[in-house]
């Protein structure tokens, strides 16, 4: 397009972290007003590379390029000041802030010395009418969820008008509309003369929005090609060096005489959950779809004791019990791997090993004292089984990958052996090969003899893991279907009516 330099030039970059060679002379470019997919395996490096483009890492070694001139960026601010904003995986809102500030944080007193408090408002309602997003301008950020969060991360780079914007699996924690909408807007920005470089393991929805697709494995690029000449089953090939197909273990059938492991009875929470009642056996996995807000999450936060119950009981393989917090519910055999590792889940300053045995001090110690050897041979045993790439147990959560964190968290569930399993979104930032291991896993455990209760935005998932679809809507659970059931059936027992648009791929991942 350009008879000059290329927005953004990546030159033999190399980044090691202590003895983990991250990025291994990494070259790319691309101009204004294209929108570029980074995607690969999970430590592949992708994060690594955006973060160097936007400035909150340096690289050890080459150049980075904007718009001809090398760059140092010393912080993020700097980057930003070059006009380069990114939304990463972890979080960098302040908590103590309200999100009005979250979002034009720094920019106020660079441009404007003091700005009154109705202009921000005013410059706040038009990224929200932009975006669609609906959230309080003066809640204080430590009160938001995660997805509302990423949300003001989001707004607080369209704030500031970048030339490129590094997004960084945004679209894992938005609503099907939010994700749709989030689209628009980055084609917008393209047509501005915006770049986006787009990070995601959603590969339809990559080839869908991007012009250009990166692929990494290892540290290495060793793809780069226009979106429309790929396929994501020529990304997977790229990505893991190989042709890979997801596919869904075999469900061997539930015996007739397997008992009922975990029965919930008219479980009600007022405005969210109504009168739910589901009976899990021994060996077989429930799926529940429903769209964003059907109250899914909602429901079993309840059973696990995270959320309290207005009414309804549950039953442990025919036993009443009082499930006050999770600790009950972990006492009772029932785990969860819920649904965000940040904010629910993991430790990030503490190691592998202190995340996974932590809720379960007392089974590894003797009167107090934590038995190392014990601890080691057990957290060893489960990390390998579930492929967690790390150099030992002992290294940090925070410096892990996004999905081996999500693996780390999964560990962490399974070390007490529960009977009944709770999985709200358990592939979610995960690859493809570590997702064909979490479905192997899931099935293998409900091979023996748990119960399984699964959520997934993606609807091929609950469907290619479950002997039973349940479908909830507004707090109720509305249908059940047998193993076999079509997406359309139930995307439209979902919605409650004929949907005016079948779904396609990406509508079942977020609208379930
Ligand atoms: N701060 C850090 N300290 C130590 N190692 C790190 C750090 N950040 C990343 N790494 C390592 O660098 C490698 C690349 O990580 P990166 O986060 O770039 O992967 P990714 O491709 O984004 O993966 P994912 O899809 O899981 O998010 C991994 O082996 C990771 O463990
Ligand atoms: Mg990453």
């Amino acid at each position: 397009m350009s008879t000059g330099a290329r927005l953004i030039e990546v030159e033999e970059v190399h980044k090691r972290f202590g003895g983990v060679h991250a990025v291994r002379g990494v070259s790319l470019g691309f101009d204004a007003g294209t929108i570029v997919g980074l995607v690969g395996e999970n430590g592949a490096g992708k994060s690594t590379i955006g973060k160097m483009i936007a400035g909150l890492l340096r690289p050890d070694e080459g150049r980075i390029l904007v718009a001809g001139q090398e760059v140092r960026f010393h912080t993020p601010r700097d980057a930003l000041r070059a006009g380069i904003g990114i939304i990463t995986q972890e979080l960098s809102i302040i908590p103590s802030r309200s999100v009005v500030e979250n979002v034009f944080l720094g920019i106020e007193q660079a441009s404007f010395g003091l700005v009154s408090k109705p202009a921000l408002r005013k410059r706040y309602a038009e990224l929200a009418e932009l975006t669609g997003f609906e959230i309080e301008p003066e809640t204080k950020a430590r009160d938001l969820r995660t997805a509302e969060q990423i949300r003001v991360e989001i707004m607080r780079a369209l704030a500031r008008d970048a030339r490129v914007i590094v997004m960084d699996e945004v679209t894992a924690a938005l609503t099907f509309d939010e994700s749709e909408r989030l689209f628009e807007i980055v084609r917008t920005l393209r047509e501005r003369g915006t770049s986006v470089v787009y990070v995601s393991h959603f590969l339809q929805e990559v080839l869908a929005l991007v012009d250009e697709v990166f692929v990494m494995r290892d540290g290495l690029l060793v793809k780069q090609a226009p979106a429309s000449e790929e396929t994501p089953k020529s990304l997977v090939t790229a990505m893991v060096g190989r042709s890979l197909d997801v596919v869904f273990p075999p469900r061997p059938a539930v015996p007739d005489d397997a008992p009922v492991v975990c029965s919930m009875k008219g479980i009600t929470r007022a405005g969210v959950v109504e009168d739910v009642s589901i009976d899990v056996r021994a060996g077989e996995v429930v799926g529940l779809a429903g769209l964003i807000g059907s109250g899914r999450t909602e429901l079993v936060r309840c059973v696990f004791g995270a959320d309290p119950l207005d009414s309804g009981t549950v039953e442990m393989l025919g036993e009443p019990v009082k499930i006050r917090k999770p600790g009950d519910a972990v006492r009772a055999g029932i785990a969860m791997v819920p649904e965000s590792r940040k904010d629910q889940g993991l430790m990030m300053g503490r190691s592998i090993s202190e995340n996974v045995t932590l809720p379960h001090l007392d089974q590894v110690s003797n009167g107090g004292v934590i038995n190392g050897g014990r601890e080691g041979s057990a957290v060893r045993a489960l990390t390998e089984r579930l492929g967690v790439r790390a150099p030992s147990i002992r290294t940090l959560v925070e410096t892990l990958s996004g999905g081996n964190q999500q693996k780390v968290l999964f560990a962490k569930w399974l070390f007490r052996s529960p009977r009944f399993l709770i999985a709200d979104e358990p592939t979610r930032g995960v690859d493809v090969g570590a997702k064909q291991q979490i479905y192997e896993l899931i099935a293998s455990l409900a091979e023996q003899g748990l119960g399984v209760l699964l959520i997934s935005s993606e609807l091929e998932e609950v469907l290619g893991l479950s002997h039973r679809v349940l479908v909830m809507r507004e707090g109720r659970i509305v249908a059940e279907f047998p193993q076999g059931v079509s997406q359309e059936t139930v995307m439209q027992a979902a919605f409650g009516e004929q949907p005016t648009v079948v779904p396609h791929q990406s509508a079942g991942r977020n609208a379930s």
